[in-house]
């Protein structure tokens, strides 16, 4: 089988999806005045282009798929996506990545269309905290609502928290305390600079290596890494059911290891979320009969998906907030 390897050797057997560009969250850091739709923006992918997409990639030996957003279960076809991609021959994880809101409701449906993977956002488990960064007060609904994905035994269940100086770097213990019976990954992301939120950075920017090293100091140890693992540097504990990964995109090797492709919900392939192209694969999602063409574009593109991402020099590419890419 074709694979997708690109010029320094890396493979990229994992896709990332956004299916829709629009939220119901306004994180403090992503989205603070809540989502605008921007002017000109095409409409999302249709079940049929992202079912043509999936093939393509699977045919180039893709076998995970992440479904970001902005907030993905704003789909009402949610669950059909979920069901069309766990179909395609090839792909063996469907992921999601969620605010949770939905979760509730929705989850036992999605779980039986054949999500694998589900990855929730939550920032801090103060309630009032959360209410503050997110701009919803609807901590305890995500809560349950990741119970019940536990009790339906997903292969993984991760919480994803933002780490953001002043707003929840008090939050430790409570997320300590929530993995110590929980069979659950907790990750703490470093926040990182986008086009809108440069002042925010500045004020909120927290260095994932002080995280660790209090982790350490409490007895928690990095792990060997997974060939195949993604970005995080991962920690475990023997008293604690739970385990952390730290995801830290400003330290060096960062990109080295980065095993992802994008998609916008309009269908441009991103080959970094901090690139400067965008290349437009919805013409070619038009029928099925483009699936050569489409395979022979994909590989074509691979070859320029360059070494890392200019952050450190303050070049935040095309992406205004990661609503825009689901991150
Ligand atoms: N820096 C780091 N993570 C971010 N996310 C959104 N914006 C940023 C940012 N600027 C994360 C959210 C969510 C996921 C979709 O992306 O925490 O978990
Ligand atoms: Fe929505 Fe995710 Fe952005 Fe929060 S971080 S506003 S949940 S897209």
């Amino acid at each position: 089988m074709a694979s997708l390897v690109d010029r320094y050797g890396r493979r990229f057997p994992y896709l990332r999806l956004s299916l829709i560009e629009a939220c119901n969250f306004r994180c403090s850091y992503c989205l603070p005045q809540g989502y605008r739709p921007r002017p000109g923006l095409a409409p999302p992918l249709a079940l049929a282009e992202i079912r043509r997409l999936i093939d393509g990639f699977a045919r180039l030996g893709m076998s995970k798929v992440r479904l970001t957003g902005g907030e993905p279960s704003l789909r009402r076809d949610l669950g059909e996506i979920i069901a069309a991609i766990a179909a395609v021959p090839g792909v063996a994880k469907v992921a999601l990545t969620s605010n949770g809101v939905l979760l509730q409701r929705r989850i036992a449906d999605w779980h039986a269309a054949g999500l694998t993977h589900l990855n929730v956002s939550v920032d801090a488990l103060d309630r009032a905290r959360f209410a503050a960064i997110t701009g919803h007060d609807r901590l305890p609904v995500v809560l349950d609502g990741i119970d019940r994905a536990l009790a339906l035994g997903l292969a993984a269940v991760k919480l994803n928290a933002v780490l953001l100086r002043g707003l929840n770097d008090d939050q430790l213990p409570a997320f300590l305390d929530y993995l110590r019976t929980r069979d659950v990954g907790l990750r703490f992301i470093e926040l990182m600079q986008t086009g809108d939120n440069r002042a925010y950075f500045r004020r909120h920017h927290y260095r994932a290596e002080a995280l660790e090293r209090e982790l350490q100091a409490q007895g928690w140890s990095l792990q060997p890494r997974a060939a195949d693992a993604g970005p995080a540097r991962d920690y475990a504990h023997p008293d604690y059911a739970g385990r952390i990964g730290i995801i830290a995109p400003y330290s060096r090797d960062f990109c080295a290891g980065c095993n992802r492709l994008r998609v916008t919900a309009g269908g441009d392939l991103r080959l970094c979320l901090f690139g400067n192209v965008g290349i437009p694969l919805r013409p070619l999602l038009q029928a099925d009969a483009q699936a050569g063409e489409l395979q022979a574009a994909l590989t074509r593109q691979l070859g320029l998906k360059s070494a890392g991402h200019g952050l450190h020099r303050g070049e935040t590419g095309l992406t205004p907030h990661l609503a825009s890419l689901g991150g």
